[in-house]
């Protein structure tokens, strides 16, 4: 068996932030999810998280096996937490829960290491040429005797360029039996994680160099780096897969989105979550997209699409607001200034004006005036509106919800609509109009 022990217990200090380290998100994704997605993705069999400062946010995001540290120790501290969960036999991946680039390749390799090497443990540790604030690798030929931790370090020892990554793979006999003789008699009175190099070393502790890209994240700058580290090879993958997308710089992607060749992407878009973008459609510029999904030779300019989708060649925008399990139909245009909210729109139907369409169906061909809106929320209780095919709501309408509007019927300009209407009829709900006669030269003296 072999497990994973992520270690999110920490404030993160360094962040200065209200979250949690683990849970601040990278490109709009917690930090911690990109290391479960890549454990997920891996060998490992079980895994088990480690949280302890503000641990409810973590277990309403996520639903892990989770090990309570109640009090932050340190790092040999937080794995004793995980003990009992672990399979006697097996062998433990230990990552730390903020250095989000660690993906499953680079976990499988250090299994491999370990499998092949059958040593108790072995380090992941990378070569930096600014080594400062990682644990230093103090080895004798090929073997790690210690870790050096920045505070603890000799001038000389701070020299050393290659530095613990955080991600270690430990035979969990060895762990158990090493985490309890871990003492914290040191500078910051921590239990270390990395002492158990120095109390298994005469078992001959191995290490594998990784590439650069486990960066731990202590502070928002650095997070700033790895973000745009990381969505510049996000961005170059699309591009070698042919999507097109201009001034590259202005454009974030996230690592979930899934986007087709014949994509055009203009400068200032944000594309995050899972969203899917199909062939032929053009995003941008200045749009925004999150879990959102996006099918063939759609247009989407100059807007904001959360947890929706735009079906076959619909027109978005520009400044168009939809959220909420959405879906606009095939074909549809959705105009300046339009919020649909959890709606769904049939074929060949226009909003193209200031409007708000929220928790309605509206069928196919419907035509909603400029102005015109649905009345959905009662100050207490959201209720639905039904619009059927064909229907011509005039401009300026207000649908009162719950209320269900026939097919093939024609609402006047301006009618507040608070009754059914049965299919094909005319209706119009508005006060006549008052004309008098020469009356405005009076009026204005
Ligand atoms: C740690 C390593 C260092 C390594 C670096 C790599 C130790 C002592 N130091 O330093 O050698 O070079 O990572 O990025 O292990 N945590 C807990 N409980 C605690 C303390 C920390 O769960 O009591 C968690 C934190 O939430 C974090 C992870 O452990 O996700 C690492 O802790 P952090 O304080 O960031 O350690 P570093 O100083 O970066
Ligand atoms: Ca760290």
């Amino acid at each position: 068996m072999i497990n994973a022990i992520v270690l999110a217990a920490g404030k993160g200090t360094r962040m200065k932030t209200e979250m949690p380290k683990c849970v601040v998100p990278l490109i709009k994704k917690p930090m911690l999810e990109y290391i479960i997605d890549s454990i997920n993705k891996s060998r490992v069999d079980k895994k088990i998280i480690v949280v302890g400062y503000k641990h409810e946010i973590y277990e309403e995001m996520f639903e892990e096996c989770f090990a309570y540290q109640e009090e932050q120790l340190g790092t040999a501290h937080a794995v004793k937490m995980a003990l009992p969960y672990l399979d006697e036999d097996g062998i433990s991946v230990i990552l730390p829960g903020d250095a989000p680039l660690i993906d499953e390749n680079l976990i499988n390799a250090l299994i491999a290491e370990q499998e092949k090497t059958n040593k108790p443990l072995i380090v992941g540790t990378m070569l930096l040429d600014n080594p400062f604030g990682y644990g230093r690798i103090i080895k004798r030929g090929n073997d790690v005797l210690r870790i050096v931790e920045e505070k603890e370090a000799t001038e000389e020892e701070k020299l050393i360029k290659e530095v613990n990554t955080g991600v270690m793979v430990v035979r969990n006999k060895d762990l158990i039996s090493a985490i309890e003789q871990v003492k914290n008699d040191n500078k910051k009175h921590e239990y270390y994680l990395t002492d158990i190099v120095e109390i298994l070393c005469l078992k001959k502790v191995g290490s594998l160099v990784l590439d650069d890209r486990v960066v731990g994240i202590n502070d928002l700058y650095t997070l700033s780096k790895v973000e745009e580290r990381l969505t510049n090879e996000i961005k170059k993958n699309h591009m070698l897969n042919g999507v097109m997308i201009s001034n590259p710089n202005s454009v974030t992607i996230g690592i979930d989105a899934v986007i087709e060749e014949g994509v055009t992407i203009y400068q200032g878009c944000i594309i995050t979550g899972k969203t899917v973008i199909k062939k032929g459609a053009i995003i941008g510029p200045y749009s925004e997209l999150h879990n959102a999904s996006i099918m063939e030779n759609a247009l989407i300019r100059q807007s904001v699409v959360y947890d929706s989708t735009v079906c076959e060649n619909a027109k978005i925008g520009p400044f168009t607001h939809l959220r909420m399990n959405t879906i606009v139909g095939k074909n549809d245009r959705i105009g300046n200034f339009v919020e649909i909210k959890n709606s769904v729109l049939g074929e060949n139907t226009n909003s193209a004006h200031l409007s708000y369409l929220g928790d309605s169906i509206i069928g196919s061909k419907v035509n909603v005036g400029c102005g015109s809106i649905t009345v959905n929320y009662d100050g207490k209780a959201k209720h639905k509106t039904i619009v059927g095919d064909n229907v011509f709501i005039g401009c300026n309408s207000n649908l009162i919800a719950p209320i269900t509007i026939g097919s093939n019927t024609f609402i006047a300009a301006g009618s507040t609509i608070c009754d059914d209407i049965p299919d094909g009829a005319f209706a119009i709900a508005r006060n006549r109009q008052v004309t008098k006669e020469e009356y405005a030269k009076k009026y204005k003296k």
